[in-house]
This record gives structure tokens, C-alpha cells and sequence, in this order.
């Protein structure tokens, strides 16, 4: 029997389609222009290339269809990220971010939010669920974090914070709407880094808001029109590309991911491994509750960073590169950026390369370490 995820993809592929003239190009075209036809009146859909782009519409109606919500796509994930504190703070507000979270959010927050009379509070992302959330306007949740990949009942929590009167927001970079749905479990916006699995080639940076709350996702908008944070209409066009055959990059990125994880959670040579999918996450029921998939990032510890570096370097199948999400597996040591992690703690995240070419190029690397 078909999914809500199955009919959410099929839909999403057919929705341009169903929309042409006979002559008409099935793909969106790229749509390279700053300025409109105005003959007259402004009344008309695009009027300047701030405002409105056809090829952000082919993306957003997409995106709209994934998220089953209105959204709104942005040059990167933190232009997205700036858009929701910028739109929905104002000077008195409490927010509460993740410790542990993307680090650059909270850079961010403490750089141009809290000067704006904007109080900000941490609280590491397994903690949430034992935290008093009265008193904030907006909960901001990153689960499974990045890098360390803890993960909170984001059900519980939205509950919570909406019956204190908070804004839940839910950064989905690490899952995609087609391994979790935070819109579904009570949140108000969702957003994510696109950079990553979304348009998952490694070649463009890219962000989206999504609300079915339309005071929410309005001011977002606007946001973007005002501000100038846009995204180029090539840029977004890779993105469209990409997110058609996001669910076939992302079941083969989880499943391996999967696979690799049951076969390096014995490994001598690693002290320990940090993945949703395995028993040993404190979080694993919740994760099977919450997550359609488990995801395709893998924490490793390694006993030392010369250790971690050894098995980066010497395997054949990593990219050693920041980032995640992307057709080929690339990993990297989070301390080298100042992450609370372990100096030998590495984020490997799985390609779509076979598991078994994965495997045995891990594997010799490993045994040799
Ligand atoms: C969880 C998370 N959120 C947001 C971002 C920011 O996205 P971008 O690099 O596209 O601005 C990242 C980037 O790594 C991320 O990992």
C-alpha cells in the first residue's frame, strides 16, 4: 500500500507536468531575468527579479508539495535561519536555542540577536524534553543535532512550548521532510540547509522555509523581497533538478548508512559510534517513532584525532570535505571547527556509493589502522 511519503513524491514529479500546454517544456526552464513587463499595471505575477523568480515558483511549488505546506526557498540555510529570527523576534523575546546544535546558528544569534534586546537561552538538544519552556516566543529545535546527532520528542516539546505561548521551529537539515516531519508533529515553521540532501549534489548552497500558518510564512517572504537574501534563479534551478530523485539518493544514503553502522558498531577500532538507527542510541525508540528513516550522517569516535585523520585520509571512498548529505561519502573531524565533541570524533556522512564497496574500503582501512 502506498505511503504518505510515496504520494507526496509522486505528486511532486507530476505537478508541473499537470499544468502544460501541449509544446510546453516539462522541466521548468531557468528563468535568468531582474526585470518584468510592466505595461500599465503592476498587477501582474513577476515585477522585479527581488520579488519573484518563475524558477523560484517551479521550486517552491515542489518544496510546498514535500512539506504539504507553504514554503519559501533562500540562497543558503542561514539565510533562511537569519529570515525566521529577523521576521519573528522583537526586542523583549526569549528564544531558546540548541548547545549543541549547527554552530553557525548560534554565532549567528549571539552576533545579531541578542543585541537587539533579544534573550537567548541554551539547553543541549536530549535535555528538552526536561526543560520549563515558559516564558520563551519562539523553542528552536535541531534533532538530530549537528554534529552529535542527539534527537528530542519533537511532538512533546511543540506541545509544551505552544501551550506557553512559543513559536516551535524546527531545523530539518539532517532528516528532509521524507525522514521526519516536524509540520506533522505540531511545530509552526520548519527550515532546512537544501545545500545538503535536498538538492544533494554538492554543488550549490540553498535554503527553505515552510509554514501552513500563512501569518507565519508571510513576513518570511516579505523578509527575503526586503532584505535581498535571494537565490539565483540557476541556483535554484540545480535545486529543483536535485530534489527530484531526493528520494532515491536519500533511501540508498540511509539504507547503506544503515548497513555500515551495523557492521563498524563492533569494530575494535572504534571507540564509539553515535547513529539513530543502532540499540545503542539513547534515543533509538523515539527515533523509531519520529524518523521514517534514520538518516544518513554517522558519528565515529576514534581513541585520538591523529587516529581520526588516519582513517579520513587513507580511505578511498571519503571525501574529505564539511558538509553532508551529498552523493559522495565525505566525513571530517567536528573538533578542527570547535564543536564539543571529541578531538577523534568523526561526522561521516554516507554517499550513494554500494555499501559493500563502502564496506570493504573501510573495513582494510580500520584494520590497518
Ligand atoms: C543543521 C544545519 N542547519 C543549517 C545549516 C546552514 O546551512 P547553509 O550552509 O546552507 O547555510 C547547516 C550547515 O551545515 C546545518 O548543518
Amino acid at each position: 500500500m502506498s505511503t504518505r511519503n510515496d504520494d507526496i513524491i509522486a505528486r511532486m514529479l507530476h505537478h508541473r507536468a499537470s499544468t502544460l500546454d501541449g509544446g510546453e517544456p516539462v522541466p521548468a526552464p531557468i528563468a535568468m531575468a531582474s526585470v518584468y513587463m510592466l505595461p500599465g499595471t503592476i498587477d501582474v505575477p513577476h515585477q522585479y527579479g527581488r520579488f519573484s523568480n518563475p524558477t523560484w515558483d517551479a521550486l517552491e511549488e515542489s518544496l510546498s508539495i514535500l512539506e504539504d505546506a507553504e514554503s519559501v526557498a533562500f540562497p543558503s540555510g542561514m539565510a533562511a535561519i537569519a529570515s525566521v529570527f529577523t521576521a519573528h523576534l522583537s526586542a523583549g523575546d526569549r528564544v531558546l536555542l540548541p548547545s549543541d546544535g549547527y554552530w553557525t546558528t548560534r554565532a549567528y544569534a549571539e552576533k545579531y540577536i541578542r543585541p537587539h534586546g533579544i534573550e537567548i537561552d541554551y539547553c543541549p538538544t536530549g535535555e528538552y524534553g526536561a526543560r520549563d519552556l515558559s516564558g520563551f516566543a519562539m523553542v528552536y529545535i535541531e534533532t538530530p543535532s549537528n554534529p552529535g546527532l542527539d534527537i528530542c520528542d519533537i511532538a512533546e516539546i511543540a506541545a509544551r512550548a505552544k501551550s506557553a505561548g512559543a513559536l516551535v521551529v524546527v531545523d530539518n537539515t539532517t532528516m528532509t521532510p521524507l525522514g521526519q516531519r516536524p509540520l506533522d508533529l505540531g511545530a509552526d515553521i520548519v527550515l532546512a540547509s537544501d545545500t545538503k540532501h535536498v538538492s544533494g549534489h554538492s554543488d550549490v548552497l540553498s535554503g527553505h522555509i515552510a509554514s501552513r500558518n500563512s501569518a507565519l510564512i508571510g513576513p518570511i517572504r516579505e523578509w527575503r523581497k526586503f532584505f535581498g537574501a535571494i537565490p539565483s534563479p540557476f541556483d535554484t534551478w540545480l535545486v529543483y533538478r536535485g530534489l527530484k530523485t531526493l528520494d532515491v539518493r536519500f533511501d540508498r544514503m540511509c539504507a547503506t548508512a544503515e548497513t555500515i553502522a551495523n557492521r563498524l558498531a563492533d569494530h575494535p577500532k572504534i571507540a564509539a559510534i553515535r547513529f539513530p538507527g543502532l540499540e545503542t542510541h539513547p534515543a533509538h525508540a523515539l527515533a523509531r517513532r519520529q524518523m521514517t528513516r534514520f538518516g544518513s550522517v554517522l558519528g565515529l569516535t576514534f581513541s585520538d584525532a591523529a587516529t581520526a585523520e588516519r582513517f579520513i585520509a587513507e580511505s578511498r571512498f571519503i571525501v574529505p570535505a564539511t558538509s553532508f548529505g551529498g552523493v559522495h561519502t565525505s566525513a571530517e573531524r567536528r573538533a578542527r571547527w570547535g564543536d564539543q565533541v571529541a578531538e577523534g570524533y568523526v561526522r561521516l556522512s554516507i554517499g550513494c556509493e554500494p555499501a559493500d564497496a563502502l564496506w570493504s574500503d573501510f573495513a582494510s582501512v580500520l584494520n590497518a589502522l
